[in-house]
Formats: C-alpha cells, structure tokens, sequence
C-alpha cells in the first residue's frame, strides 16, 4: 500500500538536519540536572533581555509623548510658534539630531546577550536521538508497569505531546502504541482541548495502526471519521475503498470455515495458558508479580551475622548477611557500603561516565544497545584507597581472590534505563568472550545497590521467578558458574527500567583464575 511510505515521510522530515556528539542524555539522570541547570540559566538571561526591550519600549514611549504635545501646540499656530528663536532652534536640533538618536534607539538590538548565552548552551542541548530515547523510554515504563495513556496524559501531556508519542511508536512499526497514544490525542481533541493537533493527522495514523493490527471493522470507521472532516483526503478515500474490498472477500471466505476457526481459538487459548515468554515474566517480576517463592522454602531462608568464615577483619564486627533466593542462591549484605563510599565513587564515577556497552556476538566488538539503557564507568583499586577498601572487601566476604576480577563497574540508570535479560557468564557458544581477559570466565556477581529507586528498577531473575529491590548500602552475590565451571543458566537476570527516579549501582564479576584453592571444582557437572 502506497500511503506507508507517504507516512514515512511525514516522519522523517520533523527530524532536523544536524547533528553532533552528544552524550546520550536520556540514558542517565547525571547529565540530565545539568540540563535542568542549562535552562534555569536560560530562563534569568532571557527575563533580563525583557527587562531592556521594556526599559527601550518605555523611553520611546516618553518621546513619543513628548513629540505629541510639541507638534500639537506647534500645528496650532505654525508661524506664532517658530516666532520664537528657541523654538526655531530647537525644530532644528530636533530633526538635524534627536530624530536620528531617537532611529538609533529604535533600532538596538536587545537581545544580544540572551543570544549569545543561548548560541552557547544550544551546543550542549539534547538532539533529535535524546527526544526520541526519552520517548521511547516513556513507552517501556509504559508496558512494564501497565501504565494506562489516560493516567499518564492527564493534565501533563497536551494532545500534540499524545500525537507526538504516537508518531514514534508509529516509526517504530509499533502499532500497539501508536493506536493507543493517537487515541489519546483524538479524546483529548474531542473534550475540546485547544491545539495545535490536527484530527485528520491523527485520525490518518489511527487508522493506519488499527488496520495492521487487524481490527478492520475499527479502521474503516476510523477512515469514515477522516472523510467526514476532509471529503477530499486522497489516501483515505483509497483505503476506504480498498477496505471495503477486503472486507467483503473476508465476509465470503469466512462463511465456508467458520468451523475450523473455531478450533484454532481454542488452541491458541491453551497454548497461552501454560506459555509465558521470557519478556512477560520479566515485566511482571517488574512489577512485583509472579514471584515464585513458596511458604515451605520461605522457611529455609534465614539472616545471620557473618564473619567472612572467621575473617580476620569481622571476628570483631560481623556484616548482616541475608537469604535473598535459595536456587540459585542470592545473599545480601546489609550496611556493607558507606554513604560517604557511595559517594567518593559516584564522584569518581560521574566524569566518565558513557554509554554502557554490550558484545555484539556477530562482530566480537562493543556496541551500545536498545537492551542495555543505562551510562557506566569503571574505577581501578590504584586511583583511590576507597576503590581499593571496597575490593578488599569484597574478597573477604566471598572468599573469593579479586586480583582476577574485572575493575569496579558504576552504572547509572535514568528514568526508563534497563538491562534486558542476560547472562554475565559467557556461553559454551561463545568460548572467546573473556579470552583476552585470561581469567576465565565470570565465576560470580557481586552487585552493590548505591541508591534507593522511588520506582521500579528491581534486579529480576525470569527463570526461577525471583526479584531482587534495590536497598541503599547493600549487595547481592551469586555465583554464575556451578563448581564444574558449567553456567547455571538459572541465574540469568535482569535490571527493570526505573519508573521514577534513578538507580545507582556498581559490580564486580569475579573470574576463575585464582579460585581453585578457595572453591574447588568438583565432579559432577551440575553440583
Ligand atoms: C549487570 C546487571 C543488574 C542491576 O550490570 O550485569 O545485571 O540491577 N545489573 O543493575
Ligand atoms: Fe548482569
């Protein structure tokens, strides 16, 4: 059909015609407070360009009164008035200098200052990718949290804003939400909202997203809807007929298989009772659904005090560890991290802080991903004695050496920030993912939570339906690998979007190499 590409179109060319590095803002909250920063600064020059283009308006304005009463009198009586030398005088100064003072006034640019500040900033603003990010962020919290477009719109999202969202779902081939946010947009309209949306634009995407979502019946309508505002709309008066034609070739089909239809309902029905895919069973761990933990195994779950098995360092002063999951088994450690820890590394951090990474399997090499939406940074034991404690620490309460571990990972996630499902050990498949590491793969996880999230941003394992809340100065361990060395792919996980607020972390995979002695391998493969 002809009139996607039309669409197309209409899409690419709101997109502007520059671009330059940028930094990812809507992956991270960090840099976003500085936007925020950026705009309060905006706002100050450009109330103060105000305040001169008022102060100029107000001296004209006296000018103009004063000229007013001068001519009056002046044009009374023309000769009686120039009779007078001074008055001669002063008609002269006036048009020979006062008027060209006056031109000159009139004409001073104001909005110099307000300009440049603005030509400046406008380097650092976010781009066309940013807006688009933050969109499409705004559309996953969506289906993770099942948010409803009505709540999230109310009083915060004009109808442009709704048609906006729609748009992008719609470039995104995402029919599901563009049918919902156009629909928002046209309720917003027809309650008389004023706007700068146009009911034909949007009643063209609707219809267009409910077609390929196969509710034919919906999009004529929606089509008639069209036609109704724009008798003369072309490619709506070509669908409409094209519908029609479907329609009635559907209604003849249909009257000799309605028997076999049937059947298929009910299989479908059955297959998704009992099926649910990765994707659903993390959203709803997400959301705090589907938990998999019965009473009788709740009860094997304790606390304890722990001494890191008689760790020189905590004989003293245990840590509080608890029982988080029992297989595969997640510990936490409770106040194992200071808040003036937290933050010497989120300062540390902050600076270096990019695009967080993934291996890409086909090409061996970095790349961000839609999957992986957060910005992080790694920090080295030698660059700060606090780096080097937390590493120590780590080794004490794991038994496990860190001189073959990865260097400390930070990560931040921003509003709609995630990591989709994964593994952090690498697969039979994938021999080389560690290889120039020369550690062996990743024997375990040591995750620290340096933030509390106000929303979301849970650590979900779909497999065996466990989830993991963010705390504030705790960590979770696990070990990825069985004592074999085989994956304990039980163990794949998840970070959730964050829904509200921002989530910090840092981990440490720990490697193999240097484990033998303090975790030997034994000789079933799966133990
Ligand atoms: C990771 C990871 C979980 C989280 O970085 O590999 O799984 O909750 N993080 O951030
Ligand atoms: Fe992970």
């Amino acid at each position: 059909m002809a009139f996607s590409k039309i669409w197309y179109t209409v899409a690419l060319g709101l997109l502007l015609p520059f671009s330059y590095a940028h930094t990812d803002f809507f992956t991270s909250i960090g840099h976003m407070t500085d936007l925020i920063n950026t705009e309060k600064d905006l706002v100050v020059s450009l109330k103060d360009y105000i305040k001169a283009e008022e102060s100029k308006l107000e001296q004209i304005k006296k000018w103009a009164e004063k000229l007013d009463q001068l001519t009056d009198t002046a044009t009374k009586d023309p000769e009686g008035f120039l009779g007078h030398p001074v008055n001669a005088f002063k008609l002269m100064k006036r048009l020979n200098t006062e008027w060209g003072e006056l031109e000159s006034l009139v004409l001073k640019d104001m909005s110099d200052g307000f300009i440049s500040n603005m030509t400046i900033q406008r380097q650092f603003f976010p781009n066309d990718e940013d807006q688009t990010g933050a969109a499409k962020a705004l559309l996953r919290l969506q289906d993770t949290y099942n948010l409803d477009t009505d709540t999230l719109s109310r009083g915060n999202l004009p109808a442009e804003d709704c048609f906006e969202l729609g748009k992008i779902a719609y470039t995104e081939a995402d029919y599901y939400h563009t049918e919902l946010w156009m629909e928002q947009a046209l309720k917003q309209l027809d309650e008389g909202e004023v706007s700068s949306a146009d009911k034909v634009y949007i009643l063209d995407y609707l219809s267009y997203a409910v077609y390929q979502q196969g509710d034919l019946g919906k999009a004529m309508m929606l089509t008639k809807r069209l036609l109704e505002l724009d008798p003369e709309h072309q490619r709506a008066n070509g669908n409409m007929k094209y519908f029609e034609y479907i329609m009635a070739k559907e209604k003849e089909t249909n009257k000799s298989s309605t028997d076999s239809e049937g059947q298929m309902e009910k299989e479908t029905e059955v297959k998704k009772k009992d099926y649910l895919p990765e994707r659903r069973k993390y959203e709803m761990l997400c959301r705090g659904e589907g938990l998999k933990m019965t009473p009788r195994r709740q009860k094997r779950l304790f606390c304890r005090y722990y001494d890191g098995n008689r760790n020189p360092r905590y004989i003293l002063g245990p840590v509080k560890q608890e029982d988080e999951w029992d297989k595969p088994r997640i510990v936490r450690f409770l106040d194992i991290i200071s808040d003036e820890e937290i933050e010497t590394v989120k300062e540390l951090a902050k600076p270096r802080l990019s695009r967080a990474t993934v291996h890409d399997p086909e090409t061996g090499k970095l790349t961000t991903a839609h999957y992986r939406v957060s910005k992080s940074a790694w920090l080295s034991g030698y660059e700060s004695p606090v780096v080097s404690r937390i590493n120590t620490r780590i080794q004490d309460l794991t038994g496990l050496d860190v001189s073959t571990a990865e260097e400390l990972q930070v990560a931040n996630y921003g509003v709609g920030g995630q990591y989709e499902p994964h593994f952090d050990f690498g697969r039979k498949d994938e021999p080389d993912a560690f290889k120039e590491l020369g550690t062996g793969n990743r024997i375990a996880t040591w995750l620290f939570y340096m933030s509390d999230v106000s929303a979301g941003g849970a650590t979900v394992f779909p497999e065996v339906g466990a989830s993991v809340w963010p705390k504030k100065g705790t960590a979770v361990f696990w070990y990825n690998l069985f004592p074999s060395g085989e994956g304990d792919y039980s163990t794949r996980h998840a970070a959730c979007p964050v829904l509200v607020g921002n989530k910090w972390v840092s981990n440490k995979w720990l490697h193999e190499r240097g484990q033998e002695f303090r975790r030997p391998c034994t000789l079933s493969e799966l133990e």
